[in-house]
């Protein structure tokens, strides 16, 4: 009997080492952030704290894609905002083809191949990966709200669901969830444009201590730490417009990413707009007013949430909708075709 007890502690303390001696395995599919670990950064305040009773990605994925979720044995919490819902604004999958220099043209171009909308807010997908939050201008926006904000992205989240999304609290459980799930749609190397030598080159790293702060410089080269954020006035002379020449083509493609995304059947908003020529005319007819349904105005300053009427459209900074781009779309409501559905 004490023969058999002290043959299964021995198997347990030895199950114990195995993780230990297992290699870090590095290759495309690998974790940037795991990788970095390896090489001595310390992401532990930024995770999620699984403590808290129920926390889980499924849920976090669950609220950032319908606004709601249920722990296990409770009913279904409330609908953090009544007009949104956190993918409103932001995709979950990479947006950039570039991820250290990322451009509005270039990620149309992404957008358009890969299906995806071309939106106001940066992509959830690598937030984790950013060492700040509501960069540039965005603190004109939200003053000191932003302070809170800027280096903890646990405050960047809560920030967002009260003043983006106009909705309520997170909980803590709901908050860690969503953290645990931004966890999941972190950038892995292959995000990054890293060739093979490089890759040889962190391995080498990986495998020798003397060589862990060059292996960190070299991943810190491949991608932006932060999302850059400039706001942008409209043409002052409305007429002249950004004074540049637009490409009715390319304005039809934002028209679709963009601005459907959310008007199309009034997803998000109470104002239908489609490809008719309803929408279009109405649209070309306002563009160099000064009334409220001017492209340069919503674009550039968005529409601002009142009582009673809380959902409101987020504006475009130049990072995310170049002054080309609304040169292309302005042409596209000129001369783009008005389709009968
Ligand atoms: C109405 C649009 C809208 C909704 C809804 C929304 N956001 Fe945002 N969010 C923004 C904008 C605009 C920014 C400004 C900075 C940026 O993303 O470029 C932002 C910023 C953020 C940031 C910081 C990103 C960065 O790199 O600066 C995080 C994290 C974030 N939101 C999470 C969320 C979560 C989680 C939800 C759902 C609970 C949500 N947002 C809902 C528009 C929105
Ligand atoms: C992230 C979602 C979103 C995107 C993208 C978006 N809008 Fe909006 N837009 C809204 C919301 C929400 C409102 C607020 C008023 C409402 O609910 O109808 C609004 C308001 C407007 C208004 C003013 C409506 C009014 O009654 O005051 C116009 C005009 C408009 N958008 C046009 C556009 C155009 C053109 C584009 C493309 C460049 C666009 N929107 C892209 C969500 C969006």
């Amino acid at each position: 009997m004490k023969k058999v007890i002290i043959g299964t502690i021995a198997i347990f303390i030895l199950m114990a080492f195995i993780p230990l001696n297992k290699k870090f395995k590095l290759d495309r599919s690998t974790s940037v952030v795991e990788l970095q670990e390896v090489l001595g950064t310390d992401y532990r305040s930024k995770k999620p704290n699984t403590k808290v009773r129920g926390v889980k990605a499924s849920i976090g994925e669950d609220i950032v894609k319908n606004g709601f979720s249920k722990r296990k044995g409770e009913k279904k919490s409330r609908r953090q905002s009544k007009h949104f819902v956190c993918s409103s604004c932001h995709n979950v999958k990479k947006e950039d083809p570039n991820l250290l220099h990322p451009t509005p043209e270039d990620r149309l171009e992404y957008a358009v191949n890969k299906g995806l909308p071309f939106l106001q807010a940066t992509t959830l997908y690598g937030a984790v990966n950013r060492d700040t939050y509501y960069n540039g201008d965005y603190e004109k926006k939200y003053g000191d709200l932003v302070k809170p904000a800027r280096n903890d992205i646990r405050g960047a989240i809560q920030l967002c669901a009260l003043e983006c999304a106009q909705g309520r609290k997170l909980k803590d459980w709901e908050l860690e969830s969503i953290l645990a799930y931004l966890w999941t749609i972190d950038l892995k190397v292959g995000d990054l444009d890293i060739s093979d030598e490089e890759l040889a080159s962190l391995k080498d790293a990986v495998d020798n201590p003397a060589l862990h702060n060059e292996g960190l410089r070299l991943v810190a080269s491949k991608y932006a730490k932060k999302s850059e954020a400039t706001f942008l006035d409209p043409p002052a002379d409305r007429k002249i417009g950004v004074g540049l020449k637009g490409d009715v083509t390319n304005g039809g493609r934002i028209y679709e990413q963009s601005c459907l995304h959310c008007h199309y059947q009034k997803r998000y908003s109470f104002l239908h707009l489609d490809k008719r020529a309803l929408s279009l005319n109405h649209l070309d007819s306002k563009a160099d007013t000064y009334n409220n349904h001017s492209l340069y105005q919503v674009v550039r300053y968005g529409t601002f949430s009142k009582y009673g009427k809380r959902s409101y459209m987020p504006h475009y900074t130049e990072e995310r909708m170049s002054d080309q781009q609304l040169a292309d779309l302005r042409a596209y409501l000129a001369e783009g075709e008005r389709i009968d559905y």
